[in-house]
């Protein structure tokens, strides 16, 4: 057995679904509203939020750590720690909400993982606040304890938050290799007189199963695997944009993307939708996706 492949069994865990459950109700009782959830999800960044902030309580925790481990420490090394723990616990503000945003909007087994993470770092914060007040009554060994217990708490939510990220996807783009396993010429969609008018339809180039739009005269053609967590787009439901694009709401976890270019109008999903070059030629439906730049399609 590998050191870390006992992590795998989290997402296995079933009983775990009743606490995050729980946790999920409160986030959506908390943050009802779609504008704070596109915020503390990294719409307006194009990157998830969360992994962007955790940055600053890991830093500050692991720094007040090294400062406790000094073997000369006086007034200012102490003074030091307790500045650093203070603003790691400031900066956790911002880390947990848009954790706990993202966590709201996973699958279950994310959410099994997720809720494991959160217990990790809800201990390591708990510590840290015990360390503070610790070092306020002249404690100073058991406030160093305290925050060196912190310190491995934090590194264990970590490695959870790393376990979610890199063997559970979350936060990934799902849409990523759309451009690599599409076909890398045009491809017939069918004919574009059997596309009922805004109402989104499924159809394969290729391999890849993609979503036709028609709106009118014009057509769009995007992936159909949201880029947020692989909902199937072709049965969500077509809205406009305040400025009158249509857009199409992902049926799984809400995420709206324009159908013009794909780009995230709400999240969760921070990542474009991939998209393709729709033409109609002879009455039927051509698409062929839009690759990088120098990165041909197809392989
Ligand atoms: S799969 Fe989550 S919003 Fe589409």
């Amino acid at each position: 057995m590998r050191p870390f492949s006992a992590l795998d069994r989290i997402p296995e865990t079933p009983w775990l679904d009743k606490p995050a459950s729980a946790l999920r109700k409160t986030v959506f009782k908390l943050l009802g509203r779609r504008k704070p959830r596109d915020v503390l999800h990294g719409v307006w960044l194009g990157h998830p939020l969360h992994p962007m902030v955790v940055q600053v309580p890991v830093g500050a925790f692991l720094s007040a750590g090294v400062v406790d481990a000094l073997p000369h420490r006086g007034r200012g090394e102490r003074r030091a720690a307790e500045s650093l723990i203070r603003v790691g616990l400031l900066a956790s503000l911002p880390a947990t909400l848009s954790g706990a945003t993202d966590f709201a909007h996973g699958h279950e087994e994310q959410q099994r993982t997720g809720l494991v993470h959160a217990v990790a770092n809800g201990i390591a914060l708990t510590s840290y606040l015990l360390s503070l007040r610790w070092r306020a009554v002249g404690a100073e060994r058991a406030g160093r304890a305290a925050g060196w217990a912190g310190l491995l708490m934090t590194t264990a939510g970590g490695l959870m938050g790393g376990h979610l990220s890199y063997h559970q996807s979350t936060g990934a783009n799902h849409a990523d290799a759309v451009p690599h396993i599409a076909p890398d010429g045009w491809t017939d969609l069918g004919a574009f007189d059997e596309l009922p008018d805004r109402i989104p339809t499924r159809r394969t180039a290729g391999e890849v199963p993609v979503v036709v739009l028609r709106d009118g005269t014009a057509l769009h053609v995007l992936a159909d695997r949201c880029s947020h967590a692989s909902g199937p787009l072709h049965q969500g439901t077509v809205s406009w944009s305040a400025e009158g694009s249509p857009c199409l709401e992902c049926p799984w976890h809400g995420s709206v993307f324009r159908v013009s270019d794909g780009s995230v109008e709400h999240g969760p999903a921070t990542a474009p939708q991939p998209g393709f070059h729709a033409r109609v030629v002879d009455g039927r439906v051509q698409a062929v996706v839009r690759h990088f730049p120098g990165v041909p399609a197809g392989g």
